[in-house]
C-alpha cells in the first residue's frame, strides 16, 4: 500500500442508529481522517483518529475570509458484503479546481481517494443498508493559520468526516415544489460559480428561505447577468425534459460540475436519448409548460441523487410538472444510478470502487 495513515481507534465508540430514522446530516461515525498543510513541507500526517471536536484558533483564517472548500460523495454496502464508492475520482478532480480557485495548496487526487477509503475502512460498519440509506462523505479543506491578513493561509487542514444518512428530502422521491429565484443570483461569469465552497451556500440561504417561506422546498438559479437562463437547483443540477430532449446548463463556469449530472448524462446518450447541454431560457421552460411540452423536471446531486420537480413557480406564474408525479424517466434514471451505486446494476462504465 502506497499511503500508511495511522490509526488511533475509539475507546468509546457509539451506538448505531436506527436506519429507519435516519435523516440527512445529523450524525458522525466514531472516526474521522486529518491531515496537515504547512508551506514548505506541503501535505503531512495524515491519520485516523476519533470523531471529536476540534482546536482551532479565533483568528484561524476560514472564519474571517472563507478559504475552504468542501465535497461530498456516498459509501454504499452491496447485498454480497462489498463496501462501495461511487466515482470518487471526479470529486479530486473536482477538488483540484475548486482548490486552485481558492489558492488552496493542491492535494494530490489519489491521495485523497485513499484517505476517504481508508477512513471508511475502519467506520465500513457504519454503512447503512436499508434501500434509499447511506453512508455519506464529506471531505473538506480549511485554512487555519490564525491571521486576519487578507492573503492565502500557510497552515490548512484536510479532514474526511462520515454520516449514515437518510434521503436528503424528506419526501425522499416524492416530487418537491421549486420556486424560481429572479432577484438574488447566485453566480456571476468570472466568480465562483463552479467552485464547491461553503460561500457559494451560504450566499443562497437567504433565497431558500424566501422559497420556504412561500411554501416551496428549494430555489432554482436564473443566470447572473441577464436573469434569463436556468442554471441550478439550490443543492444540485436541474435537468428539463421539454418534448423529446432533455436539456440541463452547459459548464460555462457559473454551475457546479455535478458528479451525478455528468453521471446522468451519460446514461442518457447510452439509452438513446437526446440530451444537450445548452441555454435555456425561463420563458421557454415555462412555455413549454403551457403547450404541455415540459414533461419532466429533475435535481441530480449526491445528496439528492434523482430528485423529481412536481411544481414550478416564477414571478405570478405556475405549471405542474407531470401532474405532480415522478416522471418514467426520473424514476428509471434513480433506479439505475441507486443500482450501480448499491452494486445491483452491472457496472459496464467502471464507476463503482471497492474500498
Ligand atoms: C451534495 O450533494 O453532496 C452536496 O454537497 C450538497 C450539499 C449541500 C448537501
Amino acid at each position: 500500500m502506497k499511503y500508511n495513515f495511522p490509526i488511533t481507534r475509539t475507546t468509546t465508540p457509539k451506538a448505531k442508529p436506527d436506519p429507519d430514522t435516519l435523516r440527512f446530516g445529523q450524525l458522525f461515525t466514531d472516526h474521522m481522517f486529518i491531515m496537515e498543510y504547512t508551506t514548505g513541507k506541503g501535505w503531512h500526517d495524515g491519520k485516523i483518529v476519533p470523531y471529536a471536536p476540534l482546536q482551532i484558533e479565533p483568528a484561524a483564517a476560514v472564519f474571517h475570509y472563507a478559504q475552504e472548500m468542501f465535497e461530498g460523495l456516498k459509501a454504499y454496502k452491496s447485498k454480497d458484503g462489498r463496501v462501495l464508492l461511487f466515482r470518487p475520482d471526479m470529486n479530486a478532480k473536482r477538488t483540484t479546481s475548486t482548490n486552485e480557485r481558492m489558492c488552496i495548496p493542491h492535494l494530490d487526487e489519489e491521495l485523497m481517494v485513499e484517505a476517504i477509503k481508508a477512513v471508511v475502512n475502519v467506520d465500513k460498519d457504519w454503512i447503512p443498508e436499508k434501500k434509499g440509506t447511506s453512508l455519506y462523505i464529506r471531505p473538506f479543506i480549511i485554512a487555519d493559520e490564525p491571521f486576519l491578513g487578507v492573503r492565502p493561509s500557510d497552515h490548512y487542514l484536510f479532514m474526511v468526516i462520515l454520516s449514515p444518512v437518510g434521503p436528503y428530502y424528506e419526501g425522499g422521491l416524492a416530487p418537491t415544489k421549486i420556486f424560481v429565484e429572479d432577484d438574488f443570483v447566485r453566480a456571476t461569469p468570472g466568480g465562483t460559480g463552479f467552485a464547491k465552497i461553503g460561500g457559494n451556500y451560504a450566499a443562497g440561504m437567504k433565497s431558500q428561505e424566501k422559497a420556504h417561506e412561500k411554501g416551496y422546498e428549494q430555489v432554482l438559479w436564473l443566470d447572473g447577468v441577464e436573469r434569463k437562463y436556468v442554471e441550478e437547483i439550490g443543492t444540485s443540477n436541474a435537468f428539463f425534459k421539454i418534448h423529446d430532449e432533455v436539456i440541463t446548463a452547459p459548464l460555462s463556469g457559473t454551475i457546479l460540475p455535478g458528479i451525478t449530472r455528468d453521471s446522468v448524462i451519460n446514461l442518457l446518450k447510452q439509452w438513446g436519448i437526446k440530451v444537450s447541454e445548452r441555454r435555456l431560457t425561463i420563458e421557454e421552460v415555462f412555455e413549454a409548460g403551457k403547450q404541455g411540452k415540459l414533461i419532466e423536471m429533475f435535481a441530480t446531486g449526491t445528496a439528492a441523487v434523482i430528485s423529481p420537480v412536481g411544481e414550478l413557480s416564477w414571478k405570478d406564474e405556475k405549471v405542474v410538472i407531470n401532474n405532480g408525479e415522478i416522471g418514467e424517466l426520473s424514476q428509471k434514471l434513480y433506479d439505475e444510478l441507486y443500482g450501480l451505486q448499491i452494486g445491483e446494476v452491472e457496472d459496464t462504465l467502471g464507476w463503482t470502487v471497492q474500498v
